[in-house]
Order: C-alpha cells, then structure tokens, then sequence
C-alpha cells in the first residue's frame, strides 16, 4: 500500500456513526477531512477541514478529495444507493482506500432473504468499488459488518428495552447470540484499520464489541437496577410475516421488523466469535457489555 495513510475524508461524518468515526480518527492522529452537503450547519472538532459537495457530481467531489489516502463513508441509509459519483471521484483523485457505509448485517452474504431487498443500495455500491478496484489496483476497499449498533440501539429502542417503564422487549427465546458494535468502537476499529490498511486489503470483515443474548442484556439491566423488568414477549416470524407484508406494499420500514428476525431470531446464527471477529485482527479488545448498559441506565 506505499506510504502510511494520513489524510482521511469522512462522508456524513455529522450523523450517528460519523460524528464517533471523526472523533477516533482524530485521536489516532489522522488529519481528517468531512465532506457535507451544502448548507449542511454542523460543527466539528479542532482540526477538522469541511467541504460542502454535491454527492451527484463526480466534478464537485473529486477537486474535495484530491490528497485524501482514504475515504470512510458514514453516508445515512437514505442516500447509500448514490455512492457511485463518490467512487469515481475518489479513483479519479487517487485515493488508496475506501470504507463503503455498510455498518449493519453483512451485505455479502444475503441470500434470497427478503431484507436483502432493502440493502441493494450497499450491495449495488460494494459491487461497482469491487469492479473499480479490479480496474484500479491502487484502490482499494474494505467493507466492515459491525451487527447491530449498541449504545445507539439502546437510546433508538432497537435493542429493545425501554429504561422508562423498564420493559424489555424479548424475541423468541432471548437466547441467540447477536452481533452488536458501539459507535466509539466502529471508530477505533477504522482507525486501527487505516493505521494497518495491508492486513484487511479488498476484504469484507465482521467486527463485534460483543455477542450478548438478549437475555443477558435483560439481566445485567436488571442487575444494574436492581429491579425485575417487564417483559414484552414477541416473536420473529411474527416479525418477518409483518416486514414482507409491507414490503410487497413498498414500505421500507420493513427493515427493522425483517431485522429482528435476522439477528434475535433462535438459530440465526449471526454471532461473530473467535477469529471471526476482525477486532483481533485489528489489534482491539471486545468492549465493556456492563460498562455500556451501566452508561445507558444512569445517564
Ligand atoms: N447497525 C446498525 O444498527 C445501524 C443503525 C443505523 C445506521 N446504520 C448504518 O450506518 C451507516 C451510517 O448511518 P447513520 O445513522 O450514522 O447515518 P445518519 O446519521 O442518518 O446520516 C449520516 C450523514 O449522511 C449525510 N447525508 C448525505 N446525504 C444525505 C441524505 N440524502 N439524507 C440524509 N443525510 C445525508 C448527512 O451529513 P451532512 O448533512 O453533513 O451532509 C448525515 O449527517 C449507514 O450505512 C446505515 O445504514 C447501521
């Protein structure tokens, strides 16, 4: 790969996973770049370059990423599907590598599942970088699955407990392991990444702060509390049955009911355990699962 990686251009690094993503970089020590849409107002740490651009445009882009090493895309779900002109800037300006927005499930391997309907925009992205990168070689790519994202799904319901009325919302048994990343440690695990870009070269990685079942997460909840939860008993197939029904309508808040069934239904098999679990590869600790629940509950 040459010369370290030092300048790093950050998509959407005002949202969810970008604001963490900017942070950790510039603590690693990398000079970071943020590219927002035009009138975008947000604000960023000490150091940090902006540059408004216009995503459709190959010829707005390009001049934005002239110098940048890397390009790491936190672009939000919405606009995934229209990374394209974002890649032929970044080969045209010569970047060496890109981190598509994935973030999520592994998009790789999606089978004929109906949520892979919602996710054609990641694939679609990852299958034009890979043809790019062929063409290319100097550019290159690697996509990162993190499961779901922790501390957000806590604050977003999507982890399912709800510290108001201390409700948890358990599917099927609660017993599946799920794969699940918090935000700051996504960003540790780019910066670690970019630091030793040769080890993970053109290749999809799953990465997890930890594996938790639903479950334990209940229990630790309710250690930390010190009070039994509610439990709101749901099913995945259940869950599945109401995602296709609006997806055949076109309703993409399908997602998160075709979601509950890929990650907590019994069997789905998605935990990332072992050498699996790219964080080794990176040189990173799984994180604190107590240590996250107990900054949830007591903020
Ligand atoms: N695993 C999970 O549980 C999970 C949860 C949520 C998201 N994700 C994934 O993580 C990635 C980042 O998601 P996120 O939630 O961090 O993103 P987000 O906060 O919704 O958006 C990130 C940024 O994208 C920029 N942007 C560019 N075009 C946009 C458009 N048309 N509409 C809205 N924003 C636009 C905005 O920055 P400017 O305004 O500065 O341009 C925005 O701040 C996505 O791939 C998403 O699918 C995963």
């Amino acid at each position: 790969m040459g010369s370290p990686i030092k300048n790093v251009a950050v998509v959407g690094g005002s949202g969810n996973l970008g604001r963490a993503v900017v942070s950790e970089l510039v603590d690693a020590g990398f000079t970071v770049t943020v590219l927002t849409r035009e009138g975008s107002t947000a604000t960023f740490p000490a150091g940090v370059v902006s540059k408004a651009v216009d995503y459709s445009s190959v010829e707005s882009l390009t001049p934005a990423l002239e110098g940048q090493d890397a390009l790491v895309s936190t672009i939000a779900t919405v606009a995934v599907a229209g990374q394209q002109p974002l890649v032929d800037a970044a080969v045209a300006a010569g970047v060496r590598r890109i981190i598509p927005s994935e973030f999520g499930i592994n998009t790789r391997f999606l089978g004929k599942e109906p949520i892979g309907t919602i996710l054609q925009g990641k694939v679609k992205t990852l299958n034009y970088i890979h043809e790019k990168s062929k063409q290319n070689p100097s550019f290159t790519w690697t996509g990162i699955s993190t499961g779901l994202f922790f501390d957000w799904g806590l604050e977003h319901g999507s982890i399912g407990l709800d510290k108001a009325t201390k409700t948890a919302t358990i599917y099927d048994s609660g017993n599946e392991p799920y794969q699940a990343s918090n935000l700051p440690h996504i960003g540790k695990a780019i910066a670690a990444l970019l630091k030793r870009p040769e080890v993970t070269t053109n290749r999809y990685i799953t990465i997890a702060s930890f594996n938790p079942t639903q479950n334990q997460v209940l229990e630790i909840a309710e250690k930390i509390t010190g009070e039994k939860w509610t439990i709101n008993q749901l099913s995945t197939s259940e869950q599945q049955q109401i995602g296709v029904e609006k997806l055949s309508k076109g309703d993409y808040s399908a997602f998160s009911n075709l979601l509950r069934k890929r990650v907590y239904g019994d069997g789905a098999g998605l935990a990332v355990q072992g050498p699996d679990n790219a964080l080794d590869l990176l040189g990173l600790e799984e994180d604190d699962l107590e240590g996250s629940l107990r900054a949830w509950l007591t903020k």
